[in-house]
């Protein structure tokens, strides 16, 4: 993001250095993601240490530090979704998008698609407890998933079976 465009940003907010999480709301929503040289600039304008934009970055699933594909599939992971196979359906999308769970740089499970089409997360709980297991694709909720529903439900965002 060009500093002009995060000046704009900046300047809807009274007291900026109290409102961070709007702030990053509107740079993740412009960028899709906040890019790192954003979150540095940021720090150096409103006088609030990197670090602790870093940690609001981490702590909130819905920002991300790094590009994200067209869709984003999130897994729930939570106590309810884990206990009724959460990690099925994880295993499951992996296979099927042809990636590999893995910790990004900034702590978050987080792993797009060569063709940047899919990006597969995990988060902890929807709220959706009583629907286990539960996967959330852009912002639609998908419950009592199982491995044999989700081509049907990622097919609606464009996935197609790839035969070996
Ligand atoms: S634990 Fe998955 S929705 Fe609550």
């Amino acid at each position: 993001m060009d500093e002009k465009t995060l000046d704009i940003i900046i300047s809807r907010y009274e007291a900026p250095a109290g409102r961070l999480l709007g702030i990053m709301g509107e740079i993740q929503n412009q960028e899709g993601y906040i890019p790192r040289e954003t979150l540095e600039i940021l720090s150096v304008k409103l006088e609030v240490p990197l670090s602790q934009l870093y940690g609001l970055a981490t702590f909130y699933s819905f920002f991300s530090l790094k590009p994200v594909g067209d869709h984003v599939i999130t897994v729930c992971m939570g106590t309810a979704c884990h206990v009724k196979g959460a990690v099925k359906i994880l295993k499951a999308l992996e296979e099927m998008l042809g990636i590999k769970s893995e910790a990004s740089e900034d702590g978050k499970f987080s792993i797009t698609t060569e063709d940047k089409k899919f990006t597969l997360e995990i988060a902890r709980c929807f709220g959706a407890c009583s629907m286990a297991p539960v996967l959330r694709v852009d912002g639609n909720l998908y419950g009592y998933a199982t491995p044999e529903n989700l081509p049907g439900i990622l097919a609606e965002y464009g996935w197609e079976r790839h035969e070996n």
